[in-house]
């Protein structure tokens, strides 16, 4: 059973494109009553630099990212660059059977498999009103690097 109470006095940066800044603001402005700590919107784009969100954040909470495969390498730079050992990525996607999105979702699992590793969230374990067969959730850690000379 896996149980976070992550909403409770968190200090949360959302993060997507210059050109949803808008639509991110908004959302903040509309849930602001749900939040007890603090939330800022912010630009991040996938591989770029980010010393701006360091130290390394307790949970980064990824919904849907998956989906095309120009981003993925840049995703799982952002990934690498901003998960501490103590982070915990959760990462939330729906299976897609369209086009390349097979291709794509097998890729970054290969991919992230080589700095992470995964734990699967049961169905059951999700939330009873939303849970639906092809929609996964992952909790995703770092793994401890090899130091070798
Ligand atoms: C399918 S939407 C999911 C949005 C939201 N997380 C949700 O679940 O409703 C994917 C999001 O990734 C953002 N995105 C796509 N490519 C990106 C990139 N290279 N860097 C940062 N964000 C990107 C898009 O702007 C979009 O908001």
């Amino acid at each position: 059973m896996f149980s976070f109470h992550l909403f409770c006095r968190a200090n949360v940066t959302v993060t997507d494109l210059e050109e949803v800044q808008d639509l991110l603001k908004m959302n903040i402005e509309k849930n602001q009553h749900l939040v007890s700590g603090s939330i800022q919107a912010k630009v991040l784009k996938w591989g770029e630099d980010v010393t701006d969100f360091l130290p390394a954040p307790d949970f980064i909470l990824m919904a849907d990212c998956i989906y095309y495969e120009e981003s993925l390498e840049p995703l799982l730079k952002t990934l690498k660059d901003l998960a501490g050992l103590g982070t915990f990525i959760l990462c939330c996607y729906e299976e897609r059977t369209m086009g390349q999105n097979p291709e794509v979702e097998k890729r970054y699992f290969e991919l992230l498999q080589r700095d992470f590793k995964l734990q699967k969230v049961p169905l059951d374990e999700h939330d009873e009103e939303y849970r639906s067969e092809d929609i996964h959730i992952f909790i995703i850690r770092r793994k401890k690097m090899n130091i070798s000379s």
